[in-house]
Formats: C-alpha cells, sequence, structure tokens
C-alpha cells in the first residue's frame, strides 16, 4: 500500500513538472508616433546608461543598430524581454529605471528611465536590481525587467509598472533627448519637464 501511495506520488509529481508551452520569437522593436513610424530601439546606450533611438531616416545602417530581442509570443501578462545583442551583458533585459524623483509614477510628471537590467519578477515592486544607469553614473536607482505586455492581435508591447506601494500603472513611452521614460500622465509629464516629448507606441517586428 506504501509503495502504491509512493508511485502515485511519484506520477502527480512529473505531470507537474511539464512545463507550459512558451514560444519566443526574435525581433525588434518599432518605434511610432501619430501614426508615423520613428525608428526602432537601439542596441547601444548613452553615458548615463540609457537605451537610445535608430531611425533609417538619420541613420541608412539602422538595421545593424537596432536592439535585437527575444519575446514570448505566447505569454499573456507581464515579461521580461532580453535584448540578445545588449552592449553589456551583466544587464541583459530591457528594463525601467527609477527616475530623479524615485520608483513611483502615476498621476503627476514623474517618469523612470529605460535601460539595460538585471532581471526581476512578474507582478513585483522595483528593487535595486543590477542596472545600466547606476552601472554608469554609481547612482543607486530601483529597477524591474518584467514590465512588458505583448499584445498578439496588435504586436503592441506596452509597459505596466509596479508601484512602491504596489499600485499598478500602464505607463506611457516618450523620447525625449534622444532617449526613453515611461510615466503616468502625458499631460503632467509636458507640463513639468518638456513640451518637445514625443509619444510611442513600440511594436514587435520579425
Ligand atoms: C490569454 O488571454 C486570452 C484572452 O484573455 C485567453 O483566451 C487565453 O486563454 C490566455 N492564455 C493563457 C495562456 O493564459
Ligand atoms: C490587444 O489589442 C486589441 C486592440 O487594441 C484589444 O482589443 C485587445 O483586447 C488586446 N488584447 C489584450 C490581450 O490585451
Ligand atoms: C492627466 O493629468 C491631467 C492634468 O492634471 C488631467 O486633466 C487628465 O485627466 C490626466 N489624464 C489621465 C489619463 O489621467
Amino acid at each position: 500500500m506504501l509503495a502504491r501511495i509512493v508511485s502515485l506520488l511519484a506520477l502527480t509529481a512529473s505531470s507537474l513538472a511539464v512545463p507550459a508551452e512558451t514560444i519566443t520569437s526574435l525581433g525588434y522593436l518599432k518605434c511610432s508616433s501619430d501614426g508615423q513610424v520613428t525608428g526602432y530601439l537601439s542596441k547601444s546606450l548613452n553615458n548615463f546608461g540609457e537605451y537610445i533611438g535608430v531611425s533609417p531616416d538619420s541613420d541608412s545602417n539602422d538595421v545593424n543598430h537596432r536592439m535585437l530581442v527575444n519575446l514570448d509570443v505566447t505569454a499573456n501578462g507581464t515579461q521580461s524581454i532580453l535584448v540578445k545583442n545588449a552592449p553589456d551583458n551583466d544587464y541583459p533585459f530591457l528594463g525601467g529605471i527609477g527616475g530623479e524623483e524615485g520608483s513611483t509614477i502615476g498621476s503627476d510628471g514623474d517618469y523612470l528611465l529605460v535601460g539595460g537590467t538585471e532581471s526581476t519578477a512578474s507582478g513585483v515592486t522595483s528593487s535595486y536590481c543590477g542596472n545600466t544607469f547606476t552601472h554608469s553614473t554609481n547612482t543607486l536607482r530601483k529597477c524591474a525587467s518584467a514590465i512588458w505586455i505583448y499584445n498578439s492581435t496588435t504586436n503592441e508591447v506596452t509597459p505596466q509598472w509596479t508601484n512602491d506601494d504596489g499600485t499598478v500603472v500602464s505607463a506611457n513611452i516618450g523620447y525625449v533627448d534622444a532617449a526613453f521614460v515611461l510615466t503616468g500622465n502625458k499631460t503632467e509629464f509636458e507640463d513639468t519637464w518638456s513640451d518637445s516629448v514625443q509619444w510611442i507606441t513600440l511594436t514587435f517586428e520579425t
């Protein structure tokens, strides 16, 4: 009898161990603003450790400079996006990094930076994970990587950030001073920091 219970347990354990199917795909992250393609995320970082953009209009060799990412096209919730050609392999994920005002965004002009990060779990608040901004500037900032939601119908990739108090924000992506920001309210961001921000829709392009 005992042997039978043991073998049933073994059977249950092995059927639970079958991994859920994930299908990852390689591609680029295309930037559009007001329905016009403005460029792609670049594989390059600026001096602050923030990812910059690259546009075919200004760089005819842009394909070689684009960020190549690995995305799970079957995931429903937030996921981490691996940068296959990351300039710094210590921080291989495309992540959000706390801005000047901290790591909470929402109804004011506060914003996050976009750079390379270590991997963090889905749905958790940001933590002092290793990231390219901290590495480049020696300034401690929180970060999170599993903040991207892929919509397989539209191919859109949208950021969802978990604040320090646990509130979850669907963030807007801005392009300003040749780097990306994530912020909760476009109007508040423009009023606080910059009128010349370009609001970006990110699309996964294979
Ligand atoms: C993903 O979401 C869709 C629509 O909400 C649902 O039909 C599908 O079962 C979900 N897939 C998984 C793996 O949860
Ligand atoms: C994907 O985007 C379409 C169009 O905006 C929307 O109707 C749909 O609900 C989205 N799917 C998910 C899983 O959010
Ligand atoms: C953003 O802030 C403006 C000005 O405070 C407000 O009128 C607007 O409703 C906010 N937008 C959203 C989407 O919350």
